[in-house]
């Protein structure tokens, strides 16, 4: 009984203080005891809790071609096998090498525990947590001018006399795009004169926004030719609504009859013959006029809120 109770005593006094073990000793995970840090991984369960012997901790230790208990160590341009103590406290001229730096983390902590639960906080890189957040501050500052206005629905902002929704971090297709307005009470913008037209690229301009923009525009087909989706009226062509585009070689162009020489002109105008697309875009590269595009590509929508004078609404 005296026994008994001696151990249980002992016990006590060794899990209530913190055990200190000796600089080539470890403490076993649940601290009962201090082993030699040359136990770890020799095969034999030296700590009760055999976290000596730690499955992913003895793979780590056990990955070089060096012998027991050492590891390669690339310094100065010379690689060499070093006890792992070595590598891990290499301190001024620190050791290259793939070792497990959470070995060394385990070592430094004097506490053996799985490799899966060590942290290495101080490799934990904030840069791109801090890079979001930079983001999520210009586009809250954006806000006012793309998403929010007090006399526009949620989603809206005002500009001219409508409420547009300018949602420039949201990337889709251009049919993911149009159901997207629907889905917060619009539909895709259509434009009807030029003024119109203007007043919105302008707007999309003097805030430096940069993406590419889905409008309500799309091919029907060779006899319809492009139409404004939400009324299926034909869309104007030509300047100053769509954009030219650079080709390297020739582009024909009708002259007049009195112009003799042949002139090599390098610029059309979209959409080609043959379209590139059969959706109409506003992209950033083209100064936002207008585009035929892949309508599988990822932009923005640019949504206009439903109005009562639009009385065909899809
Ligand atoms: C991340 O942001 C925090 C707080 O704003 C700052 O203290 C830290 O230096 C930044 N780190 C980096 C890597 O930019
Ligand atoms: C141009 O279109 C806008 C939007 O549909 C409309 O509000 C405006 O009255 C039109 N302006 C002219 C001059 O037709
Ligand atoms: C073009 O589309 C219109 C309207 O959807 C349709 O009535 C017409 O038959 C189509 N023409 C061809 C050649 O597909
Ligand atoms: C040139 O004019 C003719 C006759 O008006 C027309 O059929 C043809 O499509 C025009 N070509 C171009 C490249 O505009």
């Amino acid at each position: 009984m005296k026994i008994v109770l001696l151990v249980v005593l002992v016990h006590c006094i060794f899990s209530a203080g913190a055990l200190e073990c000796d600089s080539v000793s470890i403490a076993c995970a649940n601290k009962d005891k201090c082993i030699p840090q040359r136990y770890i991984c020799d095969n034999d369960n030296d700590c009760n809790d055999a976290s000596d012997e730690e499955a992913d901790l003895c793979s780590a230790w056990r990955s070089s071609e060096c012998s027991t208990n050492q590891v390669k160590c690339t310094r100065n341009g010379n690689t060499e096998c070093v006890p792992i103590s070595t590598y891990c406290t290499s301190g001024d001229s620190p050791c290259e090498g793939d070792f497990d730096q959470r070995v060394c983390k385990i070592l430094e902590n004097g506490v053996l525990e799985k490799l899966a639960d060590v942290i290495l906080v101080d490799t934990i890189d904030v840069s791109n947590l801090n890079k979001s957040n930079q983001l999520a501050k210009t586009f809250l500052s954006l806000t006012p001018h793309t998403l929010r206005h007090e006399s526009c629905p949620s989603m809206y902002t005002l500009v001219g006399d409508q409420c547009l929704s300018i949602f420039h971090i949201g990337s889709m297709s251009w049919g993911e795009a149009r159901e997207f307005c629907g889905i917060i009470g619009g539909d895709l913008i259509t434009f009807r004169n030029i003024s119109h037209f203007s007043s919105v690229i302008q707007h999309l301009q003097q805030f430096e926004l940069t993406s590419d923009f889905w409008i309500g525009g799309r091919l029907e087909n060779a006899t319809e030719g492009w139409i404004w989706v939400n009324d299926n009226a034909p869309m104007e062509m030509g300047s100053p609504y769509w954009a030219t585009k650079f080709s390297s070689s020739c582009v024909e162009r009708n002259v007049t009859a009195a112009e003799s020489e042949k002139t090599c002109y390098h610029y059309y105008q979209a959409p080609k013959a043959q379209p590139k697309g059969l959706c109409v875009s506003l992209s950033f590269e083209q100064f936002f006029y207008m585009s035929d595009d892949d309508c599988v590509k990822n932009m923005s929508p640019l949504c206009v809120y439903h109005d009562e004078q639009q009385t065909i609404f899809r």
